[in-house]
């Protein structure tokens, strides 16, 4: 049974810097807060009309592909984690198909928010096992700001999410113990609502109606306490459940990248597994929160940085709106 190695990464962002000073401009906030409270510095949000999670995610694949030493033509299939596509349908994978000249190839979108790219590994990893697929790109791309409330009263959502997009490509591999060793996959939809974007949906009787907007309810809405702590506790379990299912220890593994939710998560994960803070990886200092797209984005920048080498154990981790979380862990 082949096993599937990553065989390149790669990033896109848009060139437009949000600071947390812009941001105190369109609402009650302060960078002093901001920091404090989740460590982002700033984040980048797209040029709207020119960006949208398909084109950046078509720059990152090509990325990923150059690293990888192939081009287009050598990929099977697509999975494309998103939770802001260009259209209710069809998915972003469909649309970077066609940019990429793939048309033809199958693509998948997968629509598990924060947790996406790690049900995306994990879909793509079983499809090369199964001898289906020999190479998949998993995209992870997500635009934000344009959903946002830029106001007072969105402000403790709107100041963490910010665009990008981290794509993957998964190869094949008859090397034992190399790739992705395992992945686990939760969620629990009781708490669907404490973080949730509740229109436009297919609820009720509209689509979409004024009261909505009147209402605000095509915001995002998050119970930001409640699912602070509720990460907390399944990052580390997600993270403790590969080394069970493995027989690795905490010790083994050289680098954590989780998804990047909020600095203060991220150590209270690093404290929590009492491992050193050089073993966990994060970047929301630049970019916010990017969903889907955070996890392939910190991975290229590991890589950029020499804090992930040929042979490392690597565990990527996320939580977010579904409930999901997950995990999966990786031997470069
Ligand atoms: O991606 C995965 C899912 N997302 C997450 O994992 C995020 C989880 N949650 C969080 O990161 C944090 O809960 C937040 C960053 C969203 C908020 O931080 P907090 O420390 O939990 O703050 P809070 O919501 O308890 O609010 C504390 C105070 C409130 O004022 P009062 O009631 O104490 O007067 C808020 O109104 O901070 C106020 N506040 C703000 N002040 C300035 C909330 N947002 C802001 C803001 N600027 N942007």
């Amino acid at each position: 049974m082949p096993n599937a190695k990553i065989a390149g990464m790669g990033k896109y962002v848009p060139e437009r810097i949000i600071t947390n000073h812009d941001l105190e401009t369109m609402m009650d906030t302060s960078d002093a807060w901001i920091r404090e409270r989740t460590g982002i510095h700033e984040r980048r949000w797209v040029e709207p009309g020119r960006e949208t999670a398909a084109t950046m995610g078509v720059a990152a694949a090509r990325n990923a592909l150059k690293q990888a030493g192939m081009n287009e033509q050598d990929v099977d299939f697509i999975i494309f984690a998103t939770l802001s596509p260009e259209y209710t349908f069809p998915g972003s994978g469909c649309l970077l198909g066609d940019e990429l000249g793939l048309n033809g190839v199958g693509a998948l979108d997968i629509r598990t928010q924060c947790t996406g790219f790690v049900y995306a590994l994990s879909i793509a990893d079983q499809f090369i096992k199964s001898g289906m697929y020999k190479t998949i790109l998993v995209v992870g791309g997500e635009v934000q700001s344009t959903a946002l409330n830029v106001s007072t009263e969105g402000r403790d959502v709107a100041v963490i999410f910010g665009d990008g997009a981290g794509a993957t490509v998964l190869t094949a591999t008859e090397e034992e113990g190399r790739g992705i060793l395992t992945s686990n996959l939760h969620a629990d939809g009781k708490y669907a609502r404490q973080l949730y974007c509740e229109d436009p949906g297919s609820r009720g009787d509209k689509r979409v109606s004024h009261e909505m907007i009147d209402n605000g309810t095509i915001y995002p809405y998050m119970n930001g306490r409640y699912v602070f702590k509720h990460a907390v506790t399944r990052f580390p379990e997600a993270i403790m459940e590969t080394l069970a299912a493995t027989g690795y220890t905490k010790d083994d593994i050289d680098l954590i990248v989780p998804h990047q939710a909020n600095k203060r998560i991220t150590e209270a994960v690093q404290q929590r597994l009492d491992v050193p803070s050089e073993k966990v990886f994060s970047n929301i200092h630049k970019y916010g929160n990017t969903t889907a797209a955070s996890i392939p984005i910190a991975l290229t920048e590991a890589l950029e940085e020499g804090r992930i080498k040929a042979g490392d154990l690597v565990c990527t981790v996320a939580f977010g709106s579904g409930f999901t979380w997950g995990a999966n862990l990786i031997r470069f």
